[in-house]
C-alpha cells in the first residue's frame, strides 16, 4: 500500500478585539513602553473580553481555517486543541468546539504542553493521518492566558496575550509534514509554572486564582539553547541546510530569544516570521497565528520549506518541518 502523509490545506487565526498597549500597562505596574520594547520586542497584546472564552477564540480561528481549506464540518474526523487555559476542567475545549461547529464525529481532545502545545498537537494529528486512521484533522492552538496572569506582577504581565490559530491537516500522497519531533524535560518544571491546580487543592492561590510564576532569566537561556539545538537537529536529520529553509516560524515569546536563536542557527532575520510586537506571547496560539499571518500576507508560498518550533513550560519543546504543498 502507498505511504500516506499529511499536508496543511488551510490556516486561520483570531485575536480578540481589545488591545492592551505598553502605555496602558504603565498605569498598571511599574514599567515603561521603552523597557518592554527593549527587553521583549512587544508593543501590544490582545485581551479576551470578560465573557469571551478559549473556545470562542478557537471557534473563530477554526472557521477561518475550514473556509480556507474549503471543507465542511462533516469532513473533519479529528479535533485537537492545544491549550493551557481550557474553558472548563471538563469537558475538553475540543469537545465543546466539536458541538459548536456541528462536527458529527470524533475523536476530540485537548493537549496540554503550554507554549509548545501546537507543535505537540500537530505531531499527534500527523501520526493519526499517516497511520490511515483519519483523513482530515482540525488542529487548533487557543489561549486566554490573560486569565492566569497576575496583573500586578511586572515580571510576567507584560509578556502574554490571548488569541487562537488553526490549521486543517489532510491526507496526501507526498509530505506535507516532512518530519516532527516533540520532547520534554520535567526537571525544569518549576522555572515556569502556575503552581496551583485542581488536584493540589489550589495551594498557591491569590484571591482564589492561580497565576503564572517564572524565573525569566533561566527560561530565556534554556529557550535559546533548546530551540537552537532543536532546529539544527531537525534540519540535519532531514539532510537540509539552513540555506534550503525558506521560513522559520518560531514561538513568539521574546524577540531577543528569537534573534539569539536565529543567530545560533545562522538564518537571517528576514527569513524569520515575527508577530511578537503585535500580540506578545499567546502560548499555544503563537505558532499557528504566525503561520496564518505569513500564509495570508503571501510570504509563505507553495513549494517552500518551513520549520515551526516552540518551547514552553514543563519544559516542553519541539519542531515540525514542512514542505508547503
Ligand atoms: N518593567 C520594568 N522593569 C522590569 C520589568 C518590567 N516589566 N520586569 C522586570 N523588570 C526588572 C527586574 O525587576 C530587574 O530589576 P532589578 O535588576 O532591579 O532586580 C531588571 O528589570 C532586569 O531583570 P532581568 O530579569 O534581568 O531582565 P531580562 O533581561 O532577563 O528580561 C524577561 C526579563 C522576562 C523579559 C526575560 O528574562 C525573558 O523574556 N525571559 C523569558 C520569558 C519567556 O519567554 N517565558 C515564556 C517562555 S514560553
Amino acid at each position: 500500500m502507498a505511504q500516506i502523509f499529511s499536508r496543511i490545506v488551510g490556516t486561520g487565526g483570531y485575536l480578540p478585539e481589545k488591545v492592551l498597549t505598553n502605555h496602558d500597562l504603565e498605569s498598571m505596574v511599574d514599567t515603561t513602553h521603552e523597557w518592554i520594547v527593549a527587553r521583549t520586542g512587544i508593543h501590544q497584546r490582545h485581551i479576551a473580553a470578560e465573557n469571551e472564552t478559549t473556545c470562542d477564540l478557537a471557534q473563530q480561528a477554526a472557521l477561518q481555517a475550514m473556509d480556507a481549506a474549503g471543507i465542511r464540518p462533516e469532513d473533519i474526523e479529528l479535533i485537537i486543541i492545544a491549550t493551557t487555559t481550557a474553558d472548563q476542567v471538563f469537558p475538553s475545549t475540543a469537545c465543546k468546539l466539536q458541538h459548536r461547529l456541528n462536527i458529527p464525529q470524533g475523536p476530540a481532545f485537548d493537549v496540554q504542553a503550554v507554549c509548545a502545545g501546537f507543535i505537540y498537537a500537530l505531531d499527534i494529528a500527523d501520526k493519526y493521518i499517516r497511520s490511515g486512521t483519519v483523513k482530515r484533522a482540525l488542529v487548533v492552538g487557543a489561549e486566554t492566558f490573560s486569565r492566569i496572569i497576575d496583573w500586578t506582577d511586572r515580571n510576567t504581565c507584560v509578556l502574554f496575550g490571548d488569541g487562537a490559530g488553526a490549521v486543517i491537516l489532510e491526507a496526501a500522497a507526498k509530505p506535507g509534514i516532512i518530519a516532527s519531533h516533540i520532547t520534554a524535560d520535567g526537571r525544569y518544571r518549576n522555572l515556569l509554572e502556575v503552581p496551583g491546580g485542581v488536584s493540589s487543592a489550589y495551594q498557591d492561590v491569590q484571591n482564589g486564582r492561580a497565576y503564572v510564576r517564572m524565573q525569566g532569566h533561566e527560561v530565556f537561556k534554556w529557550a535559546v539553547k533548546a530551540l537552537g539545538n532543536e532546529a539544527q537537529d531537525m534540519l540535519a536529520a532531514n539532510h537540509l541546510s539552513v540555506d534550503e529553509l525558506d521560513w522559520l516560524v518560531p514561538h513568539q515569546a521574546n524577540i531577543r530569544i528569537i534573534s539569539a536563536m536565529a543567530k545560533r542557527l545562522h538564518i537571517p532575520m528576514e527569513r524569520v516570521i515575527k508577530t511578537i510586537h503585535r500580540h506578545g506571547n499567546t502560548s499555544a496560539a503563537s505558532v499557528p497565528l504566525a503561520l496564518n499571518m505569513a500564509v495570508r500576507d503571501g510570504r509563505i508560498q507553495a513549494g517552500q520549506k518551513i520549520l515551526l518550533e516552540a518551547f514552553g513550560g514543563g519544559f516542553t519543546w519541539g519542531s515540525v518541518l514542512i514542505h508547503y504543498i
